[in-house]
């Protein structure tokens, strides 16, 4: 399979080289309705904002361009099926959970996982098996799953009928997901995994092993968060027992907008193309970048960093954990970063999070400058003392619902005071952030 290609982003190519006259829709006909400011933003991309004219195939029936690209990314990935998502990995989780589970199904699910598996469960009417997590006490950070956690809910319930995890965390931590991969098809248990914020683990070298390559079944990705695509641009894969292909289409026509966008689907077969291209050398490269940042990093005293050696868990050496040394919070450094317009993807109580790219760190230099000024600065803040036993309640490794999510949506709903809701039914979900 010749990786170096782009159909789908080539084919949108030549159809803008023809100056088409659009007698179709979107309404901005290739940009041309765009006249004040905006157009200088919109003007590149409307030009390949098609839909599906001849030539240009269809998202959900696809036998051309986006067909051959997807087999590239099948390919790419070691995929028997790869689909292009335009509404991120939300989308997937929901279809890949439809696809597999059915009612009333007993499925185990990772406890900390997106607010979109959850919803995929209701969704699909499953009896959820919440699996706690492991904690890292250091960064105060739920990671994955243990195999003990597993097998012990398994003795529990012995007719699971999905396992879902997600791996990486947001934190990038990853944990032994193979043995329990191992043990679940070892009993013919389909496992299905969120890899969000792992697309790029394909790349090997000195990136965690992928969900794919440790055998899971089904695996969504949104190459939008480490990849070059643009948001809301996913991968689904699909292994020969994932046995639910028909339906998992079925849902992804469902759920999916029958105008999917072109700028995004191109952009995903970029995306493919970029992780492509990477070799040893290009790996070494972003390996010395990251740690030459890191190592100056280091020298500020005020920062305190994550060191893969002391930690529970492995981390993804694209996402960089950062601490203040002076006990300042997560949030109000991500404050004090903000006002110099540095954006980091999250803050908690005790963290800031930062995605590097994945290349070579540019101006490491002048970012590590701005950083130390800005931690030596953010000197007058605390963090709240956080009182572990209730964030990361362990007591129990696993847990279900009070009730089935059918009859919790015949019941009605009262307000209370938070510290009065201890042993009640939750009527809605309360989702932190990060998610
Ligand atoms: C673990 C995890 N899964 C799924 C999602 C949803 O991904 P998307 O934004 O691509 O819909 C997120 C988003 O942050 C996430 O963190």
């Amino acid at each position: 399979m010749d990786q170096q290609q782009t159909p789908l982003y080539d084919r949108l190519v030549l159809h803008a080289g023809k100056k088409p006259v659009s007698l179709h829709v979107p309404g901005h006909k290739y940009g041309l309705l765009f006249s004040g400011e905006e157009r200088s933003f919109f003007r590149d991309i409307a030009r390949i904002d098609a839909t599906e004219l001849s030539g240009l195939d269809d998202l959900h029936e696809p036998e051309g361009v986006i067909k051959e690209a997807e087999t590239l990314l099948a390919g790419a990935y070691g995929a028997e099926k790869s689909f292009f998502l335009v509404n991120g990995s939300t989308v997937g989780n929901l279809a890949m959970i439809l696809g597999a589970v059915n009612e009333g199904d007993t499925v185990f699910v990772q406890r900390n996982c997106h607010k979109s598996v959850l919803n995929g469960l209701q969704l699909a009417k499953a009896r959820p098996v919440f699996l706690g997590p492991e904690i890292d006490k250091t960064w105060g950070v739920a990671g994955g799953v243990s195999l003990q956690t597993v097998e012990e809910a398994f003795a529990r319930y012995p007719y699971c009928r999905a396992m879902i995890f997600t791996y990486p965390n947001y934190y990038g931590m990853v944990y032994e997901l193979h043995e329990i991969i191992e043990f679940a098809h070892d009993r013919e248990i389909p496992v299905l995994i969120d890899e969000a914020h792992g697309a790029h683990f394909s790349a090997g070298g000195m990136f965690p092993r992928s969900a794919l390559e440790l055998g899971a079944d089904a695996v969504v990705q949104s190459a939008h968060k480490t990849l070059p695509a643009m948001t809301m641009g996913s991968y689904l894969h699909v292994n020969e027992r994932y046995r639910f292909y028909e339906r998992l289409k079925h849902y992804l026509t469902l759920l999916q907008s029958s105008s999917p966008s072109y700028p995004i689907m191109a952009s995903l077969d970029l995306a493919r193309f970029y992780l492509a291209q990477i070799d040893r050398d290009f790996i070494n490269m972003i390996i010395e970048s990251f740690l030459e940042f890191e190592t100056k990093l280091m020298k500020i005293e005020e920062i305190r960093l994550i060191n893969n050696d002391s930690n529970l868990f492995l981390r993804d050496p694209l996402k960089l954990i950062v601490q203040s040394a002076l006990g300042i919070s997560g949030f109000q450094l991500q404050q004090a970063l903000e006002t110099h317009a540095i954006y980091p993807e999250l803050a908690d109580e005790l963290n800031v999070l930062f995605v590097l790219p994945l290349a070579p760190i540019k101006n490491s230099e002048t970012i590590v400058q701005t950083l130390a000024r800005i931690f030596a600065k953010a000197i007058n803040g605390t963090r709240r003392q956080i009182d572990e036993n209730i964030v990361f309640d362990v007591s129990k490794p696993y847990s279900t619902l009070a009730c089935s999510y059918q009859e919790m949506m015949n019941m009605s709903q009262v307000s209370v005071p938070f510290h009065r809701a201890v042993g009640e039914v939750s009527a809605e979900a309360v989702i932190p952030y990060p998610p």
